[in-house]
């Protein structure tokens, strides 16, 4: 991750929403004239030429972790914490993940479409153009569904790529917590009536648990996510996010695509991400968010080897931000990482997070044309000017999808 590949004049052609050529201008003039040679004679007189002297071009960046389907914003608890209240002590009065349930449960599916529809343009005017989308505040079959297809819905209308995740299992639900069985009971219903419907209906590529002290136990996990890779979803886990509790090894166990969080995790973890091909994705904005010193050890976990990927986890309890670049920026100052490792960790690291890594995430021939042009003369000023929207383009699939 020490080179980013960073390169100074140079030319990128893009062709019916590919990469075709990265070079000097006349490299990309010739394989422009190549493709008008095998086809359209009209070719030559449709392209479109963006003069990006001065400035830096990324490719598109990929957010690779969010919640972005939810109603109310939860800035009361935001006070609470300042006051001394902990994460976990607002859950267990029924703040936190139940607060947003019971607001999720009263809304129409087309309330939540119009508010999840906005927060995308956010995102995407910091410079993101594939985003993952996590279910999760639902937390009973219809909700599920209904916040599923919002996603879906997104994703048809949307210029950008969404990737979507199912994650009914983020917390036990207040109306399974009655009982002594609750807990067995949701969980029963997750694996034999829930995740077979998701996968049924092609609702979701990824299905995710909330691993955590307090939360689902890691044998609880293994149950689901065994259960959810058998109806053929690939698997991400939130893993050691405020206590080590093995999620990283047991993620490294089951093949996970990503163990995402980790602030917590411990070194057998960090010695089982490195030995495998799981991406750790490190979500710094939600320690920043809930007022916590400890981050993720960025530098031990690249160092040991492993695929390091950042993400803005943007969801109304722990990380309200649509600001991936700000995430770069914690990245480099709490995290210690290089520019060049936080833009990796924003795009090929990201890709790879949701299984793309060989499609986008790169300025390269044969990716999607997913590209982020900013107002900055030097890539290393994207996380210098931090908290400001710096990203004036962005195309992804070579169609634009945000402009200053
Ligand atoms: O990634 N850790 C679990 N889930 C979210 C936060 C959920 C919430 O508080 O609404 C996270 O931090
Ligand atoms: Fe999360």
């Amino acid at each position: 991750m020490a080179d980013a590949g960073i390169r100074t004049e140079v030319a990128v052609g893009i062709d019916d929403g590919l990469i075709v050529a990265v070079g000097t201008m006349t490299d990309v003039e010739r394989e422009l004239a190549n493709i008008e040679r095998s086809g359209d004679s009209e070719y030559h007189a449709q392209c479109e030429y963006i003069d990006c002297a001065g400035r830096v071009v990324t490719p598109g960046l990929v957010d690779s972790h969010t919640h972005a389907v939810f109603g109310r914003p939860r800035y009361d608890e935001q006070e609470l914490r300042a006051a001394g209240a902990g994460y976990m002590e607002i859950a267990q009065k029924g703040g936190g993940i139940h607060s947003s349930v019971r607001d999720l449960r009263l809304r129409s599916e087309d309330d939540l479409l119009a508010l999840t529809r906005a927060r995308l343009q956010r995102l995407a005017r910091y410079g993101t153009t594939t985003v993952e989308i996590k279910s999760g505040y639902g937390l009973s079959i219809e909700d599920e569904l209904k916040s599923l297809r919002v996603i879906a819905s997104v994703q048809s209308e949307a210029n950008l790529r969404v990737v979507p995740t199912w994650l009914g299992a983020h917390e036990i639900p207040q109306d399974y917590r009655s009982g002594p069985d609750g807990r067995r009971r949701y969980i029963e219903q997750l694996v034999s009536e829930q995740l077979p419907t998701v996968a049924r209906e092609k609702l979701a590529i990824f299905a995710d648990v909330f691993c955590e002290p307090g939360v689902f136990t890691l044998d609880e996990t293994r149950a689901i996510l065994e259960t959810a890779r058998g109806r053929g979803l690939t698997l991400k886990l939130h893993a050691d996010e405020l206590e080590p509790s093995g999620g990283a090894e047991l993620a490294a166990e089951l093949g996970a695509t990503s163990a995402d969080h980790l602030a917590a995790i411990s070194e057998a973890g960090i010695a089982a991400l490195a030995s495998s091909s799981t991406v750790a994705t490190l979500l710094p904005g939600t320690m920043f968010f809930l007022g916590r010193t400890r981050q993720a050890p960025a530098r031990a976990l690249i160092e040991s080897g492993a695929v390091v990927a950042l993400a803005t986890d943007f969801n109304p309890g722990t990380s309200p931000t649509p600001n991936l670049p700000l995430i770069m920026t914690i990245g480099v100052s709490q995290l210690h990482m290089s520019v060049a490792e936080v833009l990796l960790a924003t795009t090929v690291n990201g890709a790879a997070a949701l299984g793309l890594a060989g499609s986008t995430g790169q300025i390269a021939s044969g990716f999607s044309a997913d590209v982020a042009l900013w107002e900055c003369e030097d890539a290393r000023e994207i996380p210098y000017w931090y908290g400001d929207a710096r990203c004036v383009a962005t195309w992804c699939r070579g169609e634009p999808v945000h402009t200053a």
